[in-house]
Formats: structure tokens, sequence, C-alpha cells
């Protein structure tokens, strides 16, 4: 697989404040890349220079292979930002005939049809946008990144404000449009359909991916390696910051009378529990544990909290 999109280092620094701080990933064809991280985190700034609205302080971008401005790869590339930019006394069909006339593509009747099909608009193609609801506005922006057969589309956030149903809607239009042979990369706060939709994550919090990765094998790698340990007392400071020196481990949660390890391949589960026997420290039970992304993710936003 070739790369589609590739991020080295990116920095945005905006009024003194680090947003962006060396982000890196790389998207490859195909993929259906989901984009994750809270409100504030830094998604759409990424986005932004992603599509060269804006400059970054540092680092490298590159596009379908080539180190090429923005402007040459305008037209591999179609995307919807958080305000759709519709024309709402205009109906979905002359959306699609004025944007197709900036892009210089001058597209048949059929061709307009197929792509109001896609969004399954094609029932409301001669209604003025003004009469649709959040969802359907969505849809037919989806509809409009898709005007000049782009390689690849950035959508930042589609199912913010749209109703449950809408959502379920814009994710199988995402799903549709992958089918078709898209890259697409889009942002969102809701891990559930990140993970349900996306082949890769990457996971940015105040401007510092996380986690980045195949979904499925971040999925595996970390339900593989926690362990939940419960003590009949709780384990004394010293030992707890013992127990953090050993290489490969990550206390994730500590309960009372509870703590859950996440382990590396240097320090595994019979290592742990051997090395807090020594310690004198009362276990009741040791017990594998199968973490959910989103428990990844909580423990993770937790973490950077002040
Ligand atoms: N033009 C700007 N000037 C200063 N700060 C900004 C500007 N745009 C965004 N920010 C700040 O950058 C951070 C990241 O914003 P943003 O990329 O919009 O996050 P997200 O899209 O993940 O919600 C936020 O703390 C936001 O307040
Ligand atoms: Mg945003």
């Amino acid at each position: 697989m070739s790369d589609a999109i590739t991020l080295e280092n990116i920095s945005k620094k905006l009024g003194g404040r680090q947003i962006l701080n060396k982000v890196s990933f790389t998207i490859e064809t195909g993929d259906i890349f989901g984009y994750l991280g809270p409100n504030g985190a830094g998604k759409t700034t990424t986005i932004r220079i992603l599509l060269g609205l804006m400059t970054q302080t540092g680092g490298r971008i590159s596009i379908l292979g080539k180190n090429v401005s923005i402007d040459e790869n305008r037209r591999n590339i179609g995307f919807v930002l958080e305000t759709d930019g519709l024309y709402d006394q205009m109906s979905a069909h002359d959306n699609l005939v004025f944007y197709g006339r900036l892009y210089g593509v001058t597209q048949s009747e059929d061709r307009i049809r197929d792509i109001l099909r896609l969004v399954r608009l094609q029932d409301r193609a001669r209604d003025k946008v003004s009469a649709y609801s959040k969802g359907m506005r969505q849809r037919l922006a989806l509809a409009r990144a898709m005007i000049h057969n782009p390689d690849i589309l950035i959508l930042d956030e589609p199912t913010a404000g749209v109703d449950p149903t809408g959502q379920v809607e814009v994710r199988q239009i995402i799903l549709d449009m992958a089918a078709r042979g898209k890259t697409v990369f889009f942002s969102s706060h809701n891990l559930d359909e990140v993970q349900r939709i996306c082949n890769r994550i990457a996971l940015i919090n105040r401007g510092v991916i996380q986690l980045y990765g195949e979904t499925e094998k971040l999925q595996r790698e970390m339900s593989k390696s926690e362990v939940l340990i419960e003590t009949s007392a709780a384990i004394p400071e010293t030992v707890m910051s013992e127990l953090r020196s050993l290489p490969g481990v990550d206390v994730r949660e500590i309960k009372d009378n509870s703590v859950v390890i996440s382990t590396g391949n240097s320090t595994g589960i019979p290592d742990i529990v051997d090395f807090l026997v020594r310690r004198n420290v009362r276990i009741e039970e040791a017990r594998r544990r199968e973490a959910s992304v989103e428990e990844i993710y909580t423990s993770i936003l937790k973490e950077v909290e002040p």
C-alpha cells in the first residue's frame, strides 16, 4: 500500500501557545482513518494545515507520495469543514452544479444523479437546502466534496450535530466512499464511531498524538497486556513507585485495594505478581483484563489532565 498522506512532526504555535506538538502519522491509500480527540485537541488545526488553509510552524507533509504544495494536490482532495458552505437558497442539484463549475468540472446530469444517490438525496434533489435537516445538509456536503472525483476525502467532524439516525447514514456514506476506492480521513470526538468504521486511528490530545495504529492491532495489544490485581490492603507508595520503574510497566488505575497495570514484553504478569509477593503484598486475585479502546481513550485523556 502506498501512502496517501504523511505528516512528519507538524507543529503549530498560535498566540504563544503550542497548539500542535510534533504531530506525525501516515494514512495509507484505501484507509478509513479516524482522527480522534476531545474538543480543543487540535483536530481542526491539523486539518487546516493539511488543506493549506494555515501554515505550520514546523514539520513536513506529503500527499500521495509527493512533497508538493497543496495547490498542486487540491484536485486530489475533497473536503468538508465545520461549516458546510452550502447555498441555502439553492437546491441540492444546483449546489452541486455550482461547486462543479468552481472546480472546473462540467458534469453530466447522470453524474450528479449518481452522487446524489450515493448520499441518498436523489428524491430531494430539487428542494432548497434551507428546508434540509442537519443530517441532510451534511450528506449534501459529502456529495459536494466528491464533485471533482478526488482520491482523498478530508472531513472535519462529519457527524457532529447530526442526530443518531443521521449519524448512521453519514457513516454508511463514508463506508460507501471507501468502497469506491477513496481514502477517507475524518475527525471525531466519538470513540465508538471511530472504532466501528476506521481501520486506522490516531488519538490526539492537547496537540500531542497519544496513540496511533491499526484499530484491530490497538485493540488486540491493549486487551492482552493489562492485569487487574486485587490486594487485601492498599499497596504502599514505596512499592508502587518501585513497580512503576520496572521496564514496560504502566500503572493505569489505582483504587484502595486494586491496581490495573499494563505490562510490556520485558515484565510479564507473573513477574509483577512475583515482585509484589516478595514485597509482602497480599494478593487476593490477579487477572488479565480486557481493555476496550474506550478505557484506553479515557485513561489516556485522564493522564494528561492537569
Ligand atoms: N486562531 C486561533 N488562535 C488561537 N488559538 C486557536 C485558534 N484556533 C484554535 N485555537 C486553539 O487551538 C486549540 C485546538 O483547536 P482545534 O484545532 O479547533 O481543536 P479541535 O478541532 O480538536 O476541537 C484549542 O485550544 C483552540 O482554542
Ligand atoms: Mg474542530
